[in-house]
């Protein structure tokens, strides 16, 4: 499903409690959510938890000191406190809400909630009688009702100072949802990434910030591979797909944060770990099997994208023999009827058309963005055609008479289309750097249909340039 905080851009308070490691776990629902996330921490909060392992977790610089700079000469709390669609505190010490309370902005968590318009959740955590005070019971007093934030209460349970009773960080989840609930559905405040903080930079972290996460909380359906389509019980008639662009898009969504799903055909390259691989070798069991990954239009998707590298056969045999067909000097003739076509009947559905394109059911909200593939043999002049009829919105087109490129080739050379008519002819790449591309464009796409479903527009738009 669809992470609930998808798009969303959300700044992580962390003070020094002793708390502080759960909220390496807190960033990870997070962002397990789809959320993009600042980690922001106060001085005593780096002596617990090191800001190395969070911003390897967030992709970003963690942003410690108030008095720093970004790299660009921008101030990063005033900068995450503008693009912030919601702040979260977590843990709130003792101090900090006191801090807070009196608006004392000598730390990077207090100076971005003072500047932001953004929802503010708290979560407390400290020992029993320091919670239960008059003082603090007072700042949260200022906090809840007089600022307006959602305070997350914390639990009874086991102290770290050996106590039982109130204090301990609430449940991680309820954190999450308490984020959720104060976001509602208010519009992305600042829906061009360029608005936040930069991501971590230099070469490897360049790497890290591409392949780690911005697919976090997607997922990915990517069928691979050539269909067979049966005879008899050996025989088949298949095609030269062996899956290897396929399972480069699935590997590459995988390392990028998504969840993917592969749906695999007749793949003779090894298949990639940590997806999820369902079967289905022929047509119909590769219709049957997105029909089922596809969700209901009123539950909402049941994929961001879906990829469609696969080579599904346009034909199968009208009547497969249930035995295996014996040699006769009078040869075999094979009666061959067409196969659905499988993306356009998806395309249509995403969008509640019927066959003849007239408004039959509910389109699914939000959209799944689709990708379709074009096998063509010396022109691609039919790809564009191939766009619209089936209603995808990148069309990947390559040429797989040409050398280097197309079946079992490490190597392609593909143009991508556009459904607002835009069009890039990509030089020969390996198949992986050809799936990044792709995928840079995915994130783009979905990115902007997540931006238009929180400004208003229905349908999302339609990306008139490829980047
Ligand atoms: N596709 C599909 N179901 C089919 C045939 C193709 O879903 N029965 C998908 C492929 O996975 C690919 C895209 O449609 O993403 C284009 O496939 P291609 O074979 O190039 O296009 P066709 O529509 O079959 O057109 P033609 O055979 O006329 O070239």
């Amino acid at each position: 499903m669809v992470g609930r905080l998808a798009g969303r851009f959300v700044g992580l308070g962390i003070t020094g409690s002793i708390a502080a490691f759960k909220a390496v776990d807190l960033l990870r629902l997070l962002r397990a959510e789809g959320a993009d996330v600042q980690v922001l921490m106060t001085p005593s909060a780096t002596r617990f938890v090191a800001p190395l392992t969070l911003a390897a977790l967030s992709r970003r610089h963690v942003d410690a000191e108030v008095l720093d700079l970004l790299p660009d000469g921008r101030i990063g709390h005033v900068l995450t406190a503008d693009a912030a669609d919601a702040v979260v505190v977590a843990p709130a010490t003792a101090h900090w809400l006191g801090a807070m309370a009196h608006g004392l902005a000598a730390d990077v968590v207090t100076a971005t909630c003072l500047a932001t318009a953004a929802p503010v959740v708290v979560a407390p955590a400290m020992d029993g009688d320091m919670y239960a005070h008059p003082a603090t019971q007072a700042n949260v007093a200022i906090l809840r009702d007089r600022f307006g934030y959602a305070i997350v209460e914390p639990e009874s349970g086991a102290l770290a100072s050996g106590q039982l009773g109130p204090g301990r960080l609430a449940d991680l989840g309820t954190i999450v949802d308490a984020v959720v609930a104060a976001i509602g559905d208010r519009p992305v405040r600042r829906p061009d990434p360029a608005d936040r903080p930069p991501r971590l930079a230099g070469a490897a972290a360049a790497r890290l910030a591409r392949d780690g996460d911005d697919l976090a909380g997607r997922h990915v359906v990517v069928t691979a591979g050539g269909t067979a389509e049966p005879i008899d019980p050996v025989r088949f008639i298949g095609n030269r797909s062996t899956g290897t662009m396929g399972v480069a898009v699935a590997e590459a969504a995988r390392d990028r944060g998504a969840r993917v799903t592969l749906v695999a055909g007749m793949v003779t390259v090894p298949l990639p770990d940590e997806v999820e691989v369902v079967r289905a070798e022929t047509a119909t069991a590769m219709r049957e099997a997105l029909h089922g990954l596809l969700g209901t239009p009123g539950g909402g998707p049941g994929f961001d994208v879906l990829v469609m590298a696969a080579a599904v056969a346009d034909f199968r045999p009208a009547a497969p023999a249930d035995r295996k067909l014996p040699r006769t000097e009078a040869g075999l003739r094979l009666e061959l009827v067409a196969n659905p076509d499988i993306l356009a009947e998806i395309g249509r559905v995403v969008r509640g058309l019927d066959e003849a394109g007239a408004a039959a059911g509910r389109p699914f909200r939000p959209r799944p963005v689709l990708v379709g593939f074009a096998a063509e043999t010396g022109s691609l002049a039919r790809a564009a055609d191939k766009l619209a009829r089936k209603r995808v919105d990148l069309l990947v087109a390559n040429d797989v008479a040409e050398e280097g490129s197309g079946f079992g080739t490490p190597t392609n050379r593909v143009t991508i289309l556009a459904a607002g008519g835009a069009e890039e002819a990509l030089p020969l790449l390996a198949k992986r750097e050809v799936a990044e591309r792709i995928l840079d464009r995915v994130v783009a796409a979905l990115d902007a249909r997540d931006a238009a479903a929180q400004t208003g527009p229905d349908e999302p738009p339609q990306e008139t340039s490829v980047p």
